[in-house]
């Protein structure tokens, strides 16, 4: 892994690897006005508009800068309904990357998930994965199928530091395997960097041996690839046995096990759209149908051609260690900061974003009250940083109404890659700390909208109380006029 060495210790910081050509002005509202646009978005930052937020850390998902080459490419597709150019490249690319011959397209990663569901669930199916992710676990309980969690018990405790916490228990999995019997495993999925715990990897050991389970049973394997390019930064610098390795040789390993791969390229790829790779030519001609059906003709599906010609140029560049590294590096180096004022985060940094544990910053609110929500509600009050609740709210209901409160009560400050300064990072910490210093100021949030499915997209929900008025008057007192 190429790491440039300050020549003072002190004087270390992730450096860029690239260089700013196109940038968009950003407005940061006065506090007043933060808390204007709060309540009128339902304390829900999904509701937030753009124009009123400072720093858009909601997502990593489409909203990762493009290189050059990409936006280059993207020049040259070709329209074509059928036999166009731009999905043979695209095709092209997707094999030098993975290995793998088919491939369906999709208009994003939910659209491969939905796919696989309509094709492969059936009532009273199990599922199993390291984490559910919002919009697979809700297409696969909309069929009538059920997830099964197996991450390892470390993987949920936000202290521990170690290296692979996405990873699977793998006696867990063969036990599940045996229980329920394989015939009602219709597959096993794998997700890379793991995304509602904190982005935590798997080790590529854990992926084959899941795989090798899969395998032994005559489970289909299926890897999500949304969040692999993080995922392989980690392997790459953390993982003994791919130290030697590049990180095409990891990724085709990996590859090489898998029965079935999909991805969203909101995320890998620096585009937008989606896809499923196989080398399995039997699974694929049972998905191909609903491509047409529910996505677009099978040389677009859904996407636009000119985000397919970016894809292309995309995937090989994820294959460059100093392309992959800064998503990483920026969220490791947040983290440390912010660990270092006593801030409770996850750790260790993880990719997509830095995770604050918001049940330790909030301790004086209950689970009813949806810390992590408030949490989210009071750093956009307090520095007009959209976050991301990921916590009970971006959980549904379970079947009898009553709340089905999350394990882990997180706020996501996602970095999306290669868009922040460093500057912009540090800005972010301090707002976090000056929150932290207040935090007994925050209070809880309560339902006012709450839609029965994928509630956190667009519930609204009010603060208890006029804690945000009173967060508004001492950040006025310690900040003077600034914005
Ligand atoms: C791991 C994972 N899988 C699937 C998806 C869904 O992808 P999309 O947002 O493109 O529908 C996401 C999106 O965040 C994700 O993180």
């Amino acid at each position: 892994m190429s790491v440039v060495k300050f020549y003072r210790e002190e004087h270390q910081v992730p450096l860029e690897m690239h260089k700013v050509r196109v940038v968009q002005k950003l407005y940061l509202p006065t506090v007043e006005d933060r808390v204007k646009c709060l309540r009128e978005a339902g304390n829900n930052t999904f509701l937030l508009q753009n124009r009123d937020v400072f720093l858009d850390m909601l997502t990593d998902s489409g909203v990762n800068a493009m290189s050059d080459n990409q936006v280059a490419a993207s020049m040259q597709a070709d329209d074509s309904y059928a036999g166009s150019e731009t999905c043979n490249r695209l095709i092209k690319a997707l094999k030098t990357v993975f290995g793998t011959e088919y491939f369906l397209p999709a208009h994003q990663g939910r659209a491969c998930e939905n796919i696989l569901a309509e094709t492969f669930v059936k009532p009273g199916d199990v599922v199993p994965m390291n984490f559910h992710f919002t919009t697979t676990k809700a297409h696969i309980t909309r069929l009538g199928g059920r997830v099964e969690e197996l991450v390892t018990a470390d993987g949920l405790d936000p202290h521990k530091e170690l290296p692979f916490k996405g990873n699977f228990d793998i006696p867990r999995l063969k036990k599940l395997i045996e229980e329920v019997g394989p015939e009602h495993v219709p597959f096993v999925r794998i997700e890379a960097g793991t995304n509602l715990i904190g982005g935590q990897p798997l080790s590529m050991e854990n992926m084959l041996e899941v795989a090798k389970v899969c395998r032994e049973n005559g489970i289909m394997s299926v890897l999500d690839a949304s969040l692999l390019q993080d995922n392989l930064y980690f392997i790459k610098t953390r993982e003994e046995a791919a130290k030697g390795m590049t990180i095409a040789e990891i990724t085709r390993k990996i590859a090489d096990a898998m029965d079935l791969i999909y991805f969203s390229s909101r995320k890998l790829g620096f585009s937008r759209g989606g896809g499923i790779v196989s080398n399995n030519n039997d699974l694929i001609l049972k998905m191909k149908e609903f491509i047409p059906l529910y996505e677009g003709f099978l040389t677009y599906g859904g996407m636009e051609v000119r985000s397919m010609e970016a894809m292309a140029v995309g995937l090989l560049e994820t294959m460059d260690e100093e392309i992959i590294n800064q998503g990483p590096l920026f969220i490791e180096y947040l983290v440390k900061e912010l660990d270092s004022y006593g801030v409770p985060m996850v750790k260790p940094a993880g990719g997509l974003g830095a995770h604050i544990n918001a049940t330790e910053f909030l301790p004086h609110i209950p689970s009813q009250q949806y810390p992590a929500g408030a949490l989210a509600a009071a750093l956009y009050i307090a520095g007009g940083i959209r976050g991301m609740e990921r916590g009970s709210i971006s959980e549904q209901r379970n079947p009898d109404g009553s709340e089905n409160y999350a394990e882990l009560e997180l706020l996501r400050l996602a970095c999306p890659r290669r868009v922040f300064t460093l500057s912009q990072i540090k800005y972010c910490a301090d707002r976090v700390k000056w929150l932290y210093d207040n935090r007994e100021l925050v209070g809880g949030l309560k339902w006012v909208d709450e839609p029965a499915v994928l509630r956190f997209f667009f519930g609204r929900l009010e603060a208890i109380g006029d804690w945000q008025e009173k967060l508004a008057a001492k950040f006025r007192a310690d900040f003077g006029d600034s914005l």
